[in-house]
């Protein structure tokens, strides 16, 4: 087994690259089972949740080559089982995403229902209703979604919550469905965006990009193309959280300040200088403590709930109060104890953090319990006094790309150690 070491206290320095989008690399993977003939998809992130997608499309019949460091080649003409077992839900929910494009495709798919997961419920009845409003018969047997059409229909289907994965199977589902789709109540996150220019790519036919209402005319074919995934702003995100929270100086490159408006914003009414181009982000705290931010969790472009919990760890050090609302997920707390364990002041009411900043955090033996919690953990052991362990650090590497070698780049005292 192996934990993250870190001996907290050094401001970082430097720069680093972005890496591919998590969230956009997965959908588009598993669109590409849309697609006729071969896809190049670029910039992919080497990270364990790709490497389950990858698993499972190979599973199904797909043709998938890694072909050299970022780059992952894909035909998916040939599927004999179009199937996503348990074992490979269970450890990424994002497998639900194969649902519609084998359903449009193939006109069968047989995917285990995702259970709850650390961070909340997650139901997927939104995914389920839109398929059977496309003419989906979808049955819910030895928990698995059984779903059988032998060609999916354009409809007009609101959805009543924004939901991003949900979003997406629709989408795909729709691209390959006879008629006109419409699609009401989108999430508009840019990873959503990079999905529907790589089915514009292969030649899908889709209005209405990045707004909440998607308007698609089914097409007969698509064809297999090559397409370059998104920097993922999330990333960035944290590491910028993590430079501001240790006083340091960084520069991002490959990230795009477009994604990140609302993160930016806070960053700088936390106390940090922001400058950016069109494809890098620079922040400059000047060594100076955080001013406590409040943060208020909703779809895009609202502030991501995928950046909640490195926020509570830089409101842990900052200079005052501050409310954390956390509206999407009901469960999404779980670094709060472990930040209290180092010493932080924080209490919980109901869906909010309130949260007294003190001066510093101490080293403690700490356990990971999801992504993005353990990034707020990483955050709090590069400011804390002394050493910090994380423990269970497979959440990391399910969603950051070489995250300790990335950190050491920029003057952090981070390794992985095996016990
Ligand atoms: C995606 C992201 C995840 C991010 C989340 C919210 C991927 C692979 N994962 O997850 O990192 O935290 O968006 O930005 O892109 N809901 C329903 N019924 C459904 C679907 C969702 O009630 O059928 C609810 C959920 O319980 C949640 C809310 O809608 O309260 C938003 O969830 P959703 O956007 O679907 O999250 P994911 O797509 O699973």
């Amino acid at each position: 087994m192996e934990k993250i070491v870190i001996n907290g206290g050094h401001p970082l320095k430097g720069s680093i690259s972005a890496s591919g989008a998590k969230n956009a690399v997965l959908p588009i993977i598993a669109a590409s089972i849309v697609g006729t003939g071969t896809s190049i998809i670029k910039n992919v992130p080497h990270l364990d949740d790709v490497t389950t997608m990858n698993t499972l499309l190979i599973q199904m019949g797909v043709n998938l080559t890694v072909n050299d460091t970022t780059n992952v080649e894909i035909c998916a003409d040939n599927i004999h089982t179009p199937r996503a077992p348990y074992e490979t839900v269970k450890t990424m929910r994002a497998s639900i995403l194969a649902l519609g494009p084998l359903l449009t495709k193939y006109g069968t798919a047989e995917i285990s229902l995702p259970g709850g997961c650390a961070i909340g419920a997650r139901p997927v009845d939104i995914h389920l209703k839109g398929l059977e409003a496309m003419g989906a018969k979808i049955i819910v047997e030895n928990g698995y979604i059984i779903a059988k059409a032998e060609r999916l229909y354009g409809c007009h289907f609101h959805m009543e919550k924004v939901t991003v994965t949900g979003t997406e199977n629709l989408l795909i589902a729709a691209t390959l469905a006879k008629g006109e789709t419409v699609l009401e109540n989108c999430a508009t996150e840019p990873e959503v965006i990079d999905l529907t220019n790589y089915l514009i790519n292969m030649g899908a036919k889709i209005e209405g990009i990045g707004t909440p209402t998607l308007k698609i005319q089914g097409v007969e074919q698509l064809v297999g193309c090559e397409h370059t995934v998104i920097p993922d702003r999330i990333e960035v995100g944290t590491f910028l959280v993590a430079a501001a929270a240790t006083g340091g100086e960084i520069t991002i490159n490959n990230a795009n300040p477009d994604d990140l408006v609302v993160v930016l914003k806070k960053l700088r009414q936390a106390g940090a200088i922001i400058t950016t181009t069109k494809d890098s982000i620079s922040l400059n705290m000047h060594g100076k403590r955080p001013k406590p931010v409040n943060i208020n969790t909703a779809p895009h472009p609202n502030f991501p709930t995928d950046m909640q919990a490195q926020f509570c760890a830089l409101n842990a050090i900052a200079s005052g109060y501050s409310i954390v609302t956390e509206n999407l997920f009901e469960n999404r707390f779980m670094h709060i104890n472990e930040l209290i364990r180092m010493g932080a002041e924080i209490k919980i009411a109901g869906n909010q953090a309130i949260i007294n900043g003190v001066k510093n955090l101490n080293g403690a033996p700490t356990t990971a319990t999801d992504l993005r919690a353990s990034a707020s953990l990483v955050i709090a052991g590069l400011v804390a006094e002394g050493t910090t362990e994380i423990f269970d650090i497979h959440f990391i590497d399910r969603g950051y790309e070489v995250i300790e070698e990335k950190l050491n780049q920029l003057g952090a005292d981070i390794k992985r150690v095996n016990f």
